[in-house]
C-alpha cells in the first residue's frame, strides 16, 4: 500500500527519498511525488507523476537544477496507491496547503474528511485534488500559529480515521515533523540526519537503529535533534530496536523476480522458523514469545484464529493442528468478519492474529476488538516490531526474513510450521503423548528438506506450467489439509497471472462448479498419500469425465496416480500435517511459471498492496 519517506540532513534529500521510495515500490502504487525545501528560497518544490517511479526520476531530473551540490536537504516522499480518486498527478502526494507553505504525505484514511473539506472551503479553502488528505495540508495551515509541532498536532486532533504523516513547510528549512495513528511510521536514528519511513525497507540501508513509533505520537526532527512527543507536547521515551535485516536480504540477489527468491529461501526461512523451538527429547517445543506456563495453555478452551488472504489459509492449516492435537474447538474467521459480526469471545478463548506484515489494517481491527473483549491475544507475524506484534505484545515471529513479492510464499509455510509448534505446546499441557509429540517434532525438523525437494523440481514445475500458461480458467480442489492448500494455490494463480482461478473443497465441486468443466478448464487436484486421496481420486475421475485436464500433486512413488490425471506434479512423502508445506511450494513454483510465461508484472501485480492497511 502507499509508502512514505521523509528526511531531513545535509544530504541530498531528493536522492534519498527517491531512493527510499523504491526500496517500498513492492507495497504497491500508482503514482509517486516528492516535496523538497531548497535551503535559502523560503519555497517548496514538489514534483508529481502518475505511474512509476522512473516518471517521477525523470519528472526530478528535468524540473531541479543540476548541481553539484545537495537541492535540498529537506524533503518527504509517497508513493500512492488510490484510495479517494483516481492515480493522476493531482491526487498524488505531497499535498499542498492553500498558501504552499506546508506539504504533507499521508497514509490512511480520514473518516470525517468530506465534512472537514465542506467546512474548510467554506473558510475560503479551494481544493486542487480528490484525495481525503489535502484536508490535512489545509488544516494545518489554519492551525499555524508559528509553531509547525503544534500546529500538526492540533490539525491531526480533528481527524477521525487512520494517518501516518509527515510534514515539511517553507517556514522550518531545518524541520520535519511526523504523526502516527493507525498507519505505521518508522524512524531510522542516524547521526547528523534523520530519516522517516512508512517501512524499514526504506531505512535499512542508512542504519540500522530504528524507533516505531506509536499511535499518538509525533516526531520532531531536525538534522541534529529528534524528539517524540504526545500530541498535548508530553515527552514520549523510545528507545531505538536493532533491525537485523542486512541488504542482501531485501535485494533480489541475482533472481529474475522477488517471488521466485522467496520460494527459494523456504528451505532457510523454515530452518529459521523452527530453530532453537523443537525440543525433541521432551516431544514438545519451546516458545518463550507466547509468554504462557503450562497451567495457562491448558486452560484455553477455545481458539480463534483471525487473518486475511493467504493468512487466512494457513489458519484454515492451523485451525486442524489445534483441534488435532490440541483437542481445542478452533474457529478461523476472515479478520474484517471477526469484527463486523460482533462475536462471541468466551473468558479463555485465545484469539490468534496471523499476520505476514503485522499491519493488516482487518486483522488489527480483529486484535483490537478481541482485546477489549478480554481474550489472550497471541500475534503470529514475521515483521518484527509491526503494529500487531506490539498491540498484542506476546506471540511467535517466523523469522522468515523479509518478503518483498506482494505474493506471500515464504511466510504460508513459516505459519504453518509456527502454527504447527503452538498447537504442539499446547497439546502437551493435555493429551498429546510425549511419544506422538516427538513423532511430530522430528518431521518439523525435516520441513526445511521437503521444501528443498519440491524446488529441485523447479524445472519439471516450469515445463508443466508453460503446458497450462494459455488456459484462462482454472479449478483447485482438495480435502481436510488439502482444502486450504487448493484455496491457496487458486489465490497465488489469479494474483500473479490474472487467469481466473477457484480454489473448492473437492467435495463442493459436485454441487455446482462441475457445470462449469470443460477441456479448456484444468482442474488442479492435491492428493498426496494423506487421508483424503481415495476420495479425492474419484473427484479427478468426475473431471476427466467432463474432459477437464487433470494435473494431480501427488506423493513421489504413487504409480497409481499417474492413471488418472493428465500430469503430475511430485511432492516427497511426509506426515499429513506438514503436507501442506511441499505441495504448496509446488503450487507457488507452478503459479510462478504460468505468470512468467504469461509476461505479467510478478513482484507488483496490478490493483495489489503488499500490506493492506485500510478496512
Ligand atoms: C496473497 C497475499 C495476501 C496477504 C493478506 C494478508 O499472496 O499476500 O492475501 O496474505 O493481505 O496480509 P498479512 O499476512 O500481511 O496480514
Amino acid at each position: 500500500m502507499c509508502g512514505i519517506v521523509g528526511y531531513v540532513g545535509n544530504r541530498d534529500a531528493a536522492n534519498i527519498i527517491i531512493s527510499g521510495l523504491r526500496r517500498l515500490e513492492y507495497r504497491g502504487y500508482d503514482s509517486a511525488g516528492v516535496a523538497l525545501s531548497p535551503e535559502g528560497e523560503n519555497t517548496l518544490k514538489v514534483v508529481k507523476r502518475a505511474g512509476k517511479i522512473v516518471n517521477l526520476e525523470a519528472g526530478v531530473q528535468k524540473e531541479l537544477p543540476t548541481s553539484e551540490e545537495p537541492y535540498a536537504g529537506l524533503g518527504i516522499g509517497h508513493t500512492r496507491w488510490a484510495t479517494h480518486g483516481q492515480p493522476t498527478e493531482e491526487n498524488a502526494h505531497p499535498h499542498l496547503s492553500q498558501n504552499g507553505q506546508f506539504a504533507v504525505v499521508h497514509n490512511g484514511i480520514i473518516d470525517n474528511y468530506a465534512g472537514l473539506k465542506e467546512k474548510l472551503i467554506a473558510d475560503g479553502y479551494t481544493f486542487k485534488s480528490e484525495t481525503d488528505t489535502e484536508v490535512i495540508a489545509h488544516l494545518i495551515e489554519a492551525c499555524y500559529d508559528g509553531d509547525l509541532r503544534g500546529a500538526v498536532a492540533r490539525a491531526v486532533e480533528t481527524l477521525e480515521g487512520t494517518y501516518g504523516i509527515c510534514v515539511i513547510s517553507s517556514l522550518h528549512p531545518k524541520l520535519m515533523i511526523a504523526a502516527r495513528k493507525g498507519s505505521p511510521i518508522v524512524i531510522g536514528v542516524c547521526k547528523g540526519e534523520t530519516i522517516v519511513a512508512s517501512d524499514v525497507s526504506a531505512i535499512v540501508s542508512h542504519t540500522d537503529q530504528v524507533i516505531f513509533m506509536d499511535d499518538g505520537d509525533i516526531l520532531t526532527a531536525t538534522p541534529d535533534t529528534l524528539d517524540i512527543t504526545s500530541l498535548k507536547n508530553v515527552p514520549v521515551s523510545r528507545p531505538p530496536t536493532t533491525i537485523d535485516w542486512d541488504l542482501g536480504e531485501i535485494e533480489k540477489g541475482g533472481y529474475e523476480h522477488f517471488m521466485l527468491k522467496e520460494i527459494y529461501e523456504q528451505p532457510v526461512a523454515l530452518a529459521n522458523a523452527t530453530r532453537g523451538r523443537l525440543v525433541p527429547k521432551e516431544g514438545s517445543v519451546k516458545l518463550s514469545g507466547m509468554q504462557m506456563d503450562a497451567y495457562e495453555m491448558a486452560r484455553i478452551d477455545r481458539v480463534s484464529i483471525a487473518a486475511c488472504g493467504t493468512s487466512l489459509y494457513a489458519g484454515m492449516v492451523g485451525k486442524n493442528f489445534f483441534e488435532e492435537f490440541a483437542s481445542i474447538p478452533t474457529e478461523i474467521q476472515q479478520a474484517a468478519e471477526f469484527r463486523d459480526r460482533n462475536p462471541i469471545v468466551l473468558r479463555d478463548t485465545c484469539m490468534l492474529a496471523i499476520s505476514q506484515s503485522g499491519e493488516t489494517a482487518d486483522t488489527l481491527a480483529a486484535v483490537r476488538e478481541a482485546t477489549r473483549k478480554g481474550a489472550t491475544v497471541l500475534g503470529v507475524c514475521n515483521v518484527v516490531g509491526s503494529t500487531i506484534a506490539r498491540e498484542t505484545g506476546r506471540g511467535v515471529y517466523l523469522h522468515a526474513g523479509p518478503e518483498i513479492g506482494v505474493a506471500s510464499t515464504k511466510a504460508f509455510t513459516c505459519q504453518v510450521s509456527v502454527m504447527a509448534m503452538m498447537a504442539i505446546a499446547m497439546g502437551r499441557t493435555r493429551r498429546l503423548s510425549e511419544h506422538a509429540g516427538q513423532a511430530m517434532v522430528e518431521e518439523l525438523a525435516r520441513i526445511p528438506e521437503l521444501a528443498q525437494r519440491v524446488i529441485d523440481r523447479n524445472d519439471e514445475i516450469k515445463a508443466m506450467a508453460e503446458k497450462y500458461a494459455s488456459k484462462n480458467d482454472f479449478f483447485y480442489i482438495g480435502r481436510g489439509y488439502m482444502f486450504p492448500a487448493a484455496l491457496e494455490g487458486a489465490l497465488k494463480l489469479k494474483e500473479i497471472s490474472y487467469i481466473h482461478a477457484e480454489g473448492y473443497h473437492a467435495a463442493e465441486l459436485k454441487h455446482g462448479p462441475i457445470a462449469l468443466l470443460c477441456d479448456d478448464v484444468p482442474v488442479v487436484a492435491a492428493a498426496p498419500m494423506i487421508p483424503g486421496r481415495e476420495k479425492t481420486i474419484a473427484n479427478m475421475q468426475e473431471c476427466r469425465a467432463r474432459k477437464s485436464p487433470v494435473v494431480a500433486i501427488a506423493t513421489e512413488g504413487d504409480s497409481e496416480i499417474k492413471t488418472h490425471a493428465d500430469d503430475v506434479i511430485w511432492v516427497p512423502d511426509c506426515m499429513e500435517f506438514v503436507s501442506p508445506i511441499p505441495v504448496v511450494v509446488a503450487e507457488q513454483l507452478f503459479a510462478y511459471h504460468v505468470a512468467r510465461a504469461r509476461g505479467c508484472e510478478i513482484d507488483q501485480p496490478r490493483n495489489l498492496a503488499k500490506s493492506v492497511t485500510v478496512e
